[in-house]
């Protein structure tokens, strides 16, 4: 199972593993060794020689004197520590002069007279290494130094063969001088309250603070906690509601600057805290602004309560000066006068929404709207610290929806134009704005010929500008250095090459969302007649450069496709690229792709009956459920005696499983409890309960958004997992079983592209592609919207009585909170045909179709191929209808970016294509193009069609 099993490690290239481990003879890890039984010095010899290639190395020196004083050095620091003026002294005076000698002398004095010094010096224990002074290489300033954020050294780390989850170790010292590890104890067994109890670090980093914090030197960074995504602003659903008009009640679209009343209204506490949400600021924003920060402009809302427990209010408000679509967002109030604070001086604004309005339309009508709103983008582009990509989009919307009658005039003679002063100056701001973006293309796309054959920093190779033998010079650079100098040699390398690396990715998104925006404009300009014009009487040479910038860089990139041959002709003409990626100008029809979709079907029927399991899969997994379980609770993993219950989900239950999935289960409760079946905790005890049961390859995972515990199955070799109480992946797989008794070829389809999809790597959620889930959902939301008429309805939109409704005014079904968080709610209601008797029904309907497997496997693959506006809309089987990506940003933080975004069923919020980063998007994207021109191939004979289906499906190469 390999996306479950090993980190992406293992998927690197060797060359890849080892310069990010950075050590090609990685040297044992001393800090996984098991850690000692208790805090006594460690037995008289010398640390093992390191392997490193044959060379051992030399012993370090070590000063007699000082071997017998080392407690005294320890002592000394916890006196400096409680700030006593002598030791500072002391300590200053070594800092100086760095006189060891009589430095242990000064220390012995000092300790000798601080009566009751904690830190009174002791026997050194017998053949402790001893530590140098501090300031002096090794010493404990020096172990306690901040450790470099190495691969290695920022994960904490288990001691092997202790399962996961039992009572913390206690602290690895074993490489500190036996000294300093007695002295981290006794530190550790300071601060732990009830005496004589174990100290608890957990870590040698634990260990290295609490030394550095006691001799004064400087603290460990803290290991930075891991990057938990928060949505910069929550919609709170409180009952508020916020709506705009204008004041001569236009509806649709606004002009520039058009006035605007924007009324709200918000529920209120009861007992007198009205005021707490009486105040309300009202922001325009841009549809989908990440933040609450960016808002166009945001005025107090001061209302009055009208009724009990209801705030209203109204504001003024001016439409924007630039074309686009915005919203209304009701927002916790602003503190008072916050407008004239410059922006970077002002608190973060509130991530609390309480209402959105709907879209509102800008767009412009007459030459002065157009002027206006070519200024503001003007004015954008050149002031510092706005954000010019916002510029070039406002631009594109601009010339997308320019009307028809603010076309320039025509020419009138030769050299010289017609026009209104008003349509003169237009040009001339829409020439300033033009030569603007070309800078700034220039300046973040090194050169249009260049575009198509640069690659990606993501695809660099670390280091490539380093040759073999630059890195052997600095092997053996290293290989003279002491190990501890060799470590901080190759963590400071790690350091500076993940930068590097970090900053080349960085300037690439930054060039690839400019090059982007360039291509959307261009488009813009193409696609209206009206701003065709304008563009080629106002600045020729601009659009030309434009133009030619758009057809290069990625032909992939969603914003730019040319219409027709012609358009297809100059971008391979220019691009030079492999016919597969360009979009096919004709649609299959019947007559020329019939033959392909028969073969297509008849090779389905070949597949299907060996991927479609039979009863010995469903048994063999019941067996092992029940095997687990029975552990589980003999284990008493949820404590107290309670019973659990193991539930399959996933593809052993949904009816798109096939042999060698994996067994997905999960925990119920077997009767009514308050215990919390969702923590890490029960994950972790359910790890070792599984461990000490003989599974193999255990893995805990519990802090995953579900806890879940991976393991091998010992008796049936199958890779399962259970995971903590998950509801909604249970009720997710009743909602793919239904619509999979819907039509036949609903489950035809799914098995089909789950094999392709694992053939062909792109069904690897932990390397960041799409998972088995994902490829379901977007099978069951092509079947709803592409064939006619559709094989599936929304299971989710038809009404619980269909087809024979009883009372239309019914309530909407019900919501309740999201299991694991709190801040949301989520409908779990659906038509379930077989409980409610209506499959026969919903049969006959998807009956009407006819298309067969094999057509509807090749619209599939061209749909996702070259259809899916991903830009644009989110797939949703839910609404079996298109869903703005617009409406998602808005609501639930989305990104508005060009990659597949699926929308989960239930978790409306949640995007099950979250994973997919711009490279993987446009693998999968390649992978469906590839797909479909393997159809088109079959269907022009280039290929033998019976073997399109075998094409499709044929293996990756293997890599070295
Ligand atoms: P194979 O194991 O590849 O045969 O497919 P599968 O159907 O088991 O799919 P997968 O392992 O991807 O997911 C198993 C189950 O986990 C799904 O049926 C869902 O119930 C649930 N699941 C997987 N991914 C997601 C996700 O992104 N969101 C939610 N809500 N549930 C998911
Ligand atoms: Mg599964």
């Amino acid at each position: 199972m390999p996306p479950k099993q090993g980190g992406q490690d293992q998927d690197k290239k060797p060359s890849q593993r080892r310069r990010r481990g950075g050590k090609k003879h990685p040297k044992p890890d001393r800090a996984a060794s098991p850690p000692p039984a208790a805090p006594a010095p460690a037995p008289k010899e010398k640390a093992p020689p390191c392997a490193r290639g044959g060379r051992t190395n030399p012993p370090k020196k070590t000063d007699p004197a000082l071997e017998e004083d080392s407690d005294v050095l320890l002592a000394f620091g916890a006196l400096l520590k409680t700030g006593d003026a002598a030791a500072c002294a002391a300590h200053a005076r070594y800092e100086a002069h760095e006189d060891q000698a009589r430095f242990i002398e000064d220390a012995r004095r000092l300790l000798a007279m601080s009566a009751g010094g904690r830190a009174a010096p002791r026997a050194p224990p017998p053949g402790m290494a001893p530590p140098p002074p501090p300031g002096m290489p090794g010493s404990p300033r020096r172990a306690a130094a901040p450790a470099a954020p190495h691969p290695r050294s920022t994960s904490p780390r288990r001691p092997p063969g202790l399962p996961p989850g039992l009572a913390p170790p206690p602290p690895s010292v074993d490489h500190f001088p036996p000294g300093l590890a007695a002295l981290a104890l006794e530190v550790h067994s300071e601060a732990a309250p009830p005496p004589g109890l174990r100290p608890t670090a957990t870590d040698d980093q634990d260990v290295a603070a609490a030394l550095s914090a006691l001799i004064g030197g400087p603290a460990p960074e803290p290991a930075k906690p891991k990057f938990k995504w928060v949505p910069p602003r929550v919609h709170k659903r409180r009952g508020g509601r916020v709506a705009f008009s204008a004041p001569d009640n236009t509806k649709g679209p606004l002009r520039p600057r058009a006035r605007l009343d924007v009324s709200w209204e918000l529920k209120v506490d009861a007992e007198g805290a009205v005021g707490t949400r009486r105040d309300v600021s009202v922001g325009l924003f841009r549809v989908g602004a990440p933040t609450n920060d960016a808002a166009i402009v945001a005025k107090q809302g001061r209302g009055a309560v009208e009724e009990v427990g209801l705030a209203r209010g109204t504001v003024a408000f001016f439409a924007p000066r630039a074309a686009g679509a915005f919203v209304f967002r009701l927002l916790d109030p602003e503190p008072p006068g916050r407008q004239q604070i410059s922006k970077m001086e002002r608190p973060k604004a509130s991530s609390n929404v309480y209402a959105t309005s709907d879209k509102l339309d800008v767009i412009v009508r007459t030459h002065d709207d157009l002027l206006d709103s070519l200024k503001a983008s003007l004015q954008q582009l050149e002031e510092p610290g706005r954000s010019r990509l916002g510029a070039l989009q406002q631009l594109a919307v601009v010339a997308e929806t320019l009307p028809a009658s603010l076309a320039p005039k025509r020419q009138t003679h030769i050299g010289g134009r017609a026009g209104s002063t008003a349509e003169k100056r237009c040009r001339d701001k829409l020439r300033a704005c033009l030569a603007r973006c070309l800078d700034e293309l220039a300046k973040h796309v090194p050169g249009p010929l260049t575009l198509a054959t640069r690659r990606r920093a993501d695809e660099l190779p670390f280091h490539e500008d380093e040759t073999e033998t630059d890195v052997l010079k600095r092997e053996r650079a290293w290989s003279v250095l002491s190990e501890e100098d060799e470590q901080s040699a190759r963590d400071a390398f790690e350091v500076e090459r993940v930068t590097k690396i970090k900053k080349q990715r960085n300037e690439d998104r930054r060039a690839r969302d400019v090059h982007a925006a360039c291509r959307r404009l261009c488009a813009a300009f193409n696609g209206n007649s009206a701003s065709r014009q304008w563009l080629e009487s106002a600045a020729p040479e601009q659009a030309r450069r434009l133009d030619d910038v758009s057809t290069r860089w990625d032909a992939l990139l969603e914003e730019f496709w040319p219409g027709g041959a012609d358009g297809v002709a100059a971008l391979r003409r220019h691009y030079d690229r492999a016919d597969s990626f360009f979009r096919p100008t004709h649609q299959p029809s019947a007559q020329q792709h019939g033959f392909a979709w028969r073969a297509l079907d008849d090779a389905c029927a070949r597949v299907l009956p060996q991927l479609f399991p039979g009863d010995a899969f469903f048994k063999r997994r019941e067996e092992v459920r029940r095997r687990v379980e029975a552990c589980l609770n003999n284990a008493d993993v949820l404590g107290n005696g309670q019973r659990l219950v193991l539930r399959v989900f996933g593809s052993s239950a949904n009816l798109f499983g096939a042999e060698g999935a994996d067994l997905d289960m999960c925990v119920v409760p077997a009767e009514k409890t308050d215990k919390d079946l969702t923590s890490p905790e029960v994950c972790r005890r359910m790890g070792e309960a599984l461990e000490q049961a003989g599974a193999k390859n255990v893995q805990v995972r519990d802090t995953a958004r579900v806890p879940i515990v991976l393991f091998e199955d010992p008796a049936t070799g199958l890779d399962c997992d259970v995971s903590t109480h998950n509801p909604l992946a249970l009720r997710n797989t009743e909602l793919l079983r239904a619509y999979a008794k819907v039509d036949g070829r609903v489950r035809g389809m799914a098995y089909v592209i789950k094999k392709w999809a694992k053939i062909r790597g792109i069904n690897s959620p932990s390397d960041g592609t799409l998972s088995s889930y994902g490829y379901i959902l977007c099978v069951l939301a092509f079947l709803q919207t592409v064939p006619q008429p559709p094989i599936l309805p929304s299971l989710q939109r038809l009404d619980l009585d269909w087809p024979n409704p009883k009372d239309p005014n019914r309530e909407p079904p019900a919501r309740m909170p999201h299991p694991f968080d709190p801040s949301r709610d989520v409908c779990l209601a659906f038509h379930d045909p077989d409980k409610l008797g209506s499959l026969k029904d919903l049969r006959e309907i998807a009956g009407r179709n006819r298309q067969s497997l094999g057509e509807l496997l090749a619209l599939f693959f061209r749909h996702y191929a070259w259809d899916v506006d991903y830009r644009n809309l989110v797939v949703a089987p839910r609404t079996a209808c298109v869903l703005p990506k617009a409406n998602k940003a808005e609501l639930d933080c989305w990104p508005q970016n060009p990659h597949l975004a699926i929308e989960d069923p239930f978790e409306t919020h949640y995007n099950v294509a979250h994973v997919l980063k711009y490279d993987k998007h446009q693998k999968i994207r390649k992978e469906f193009m590839r797909a479909s021109k393997l159809v088109d191939d079959a269907a022009a004979q280039r290929i033998d069609p019976d073997l399109a289906l075998d094409y499709i499906c044929e293996p990756l190469p293997q890599e070295e």
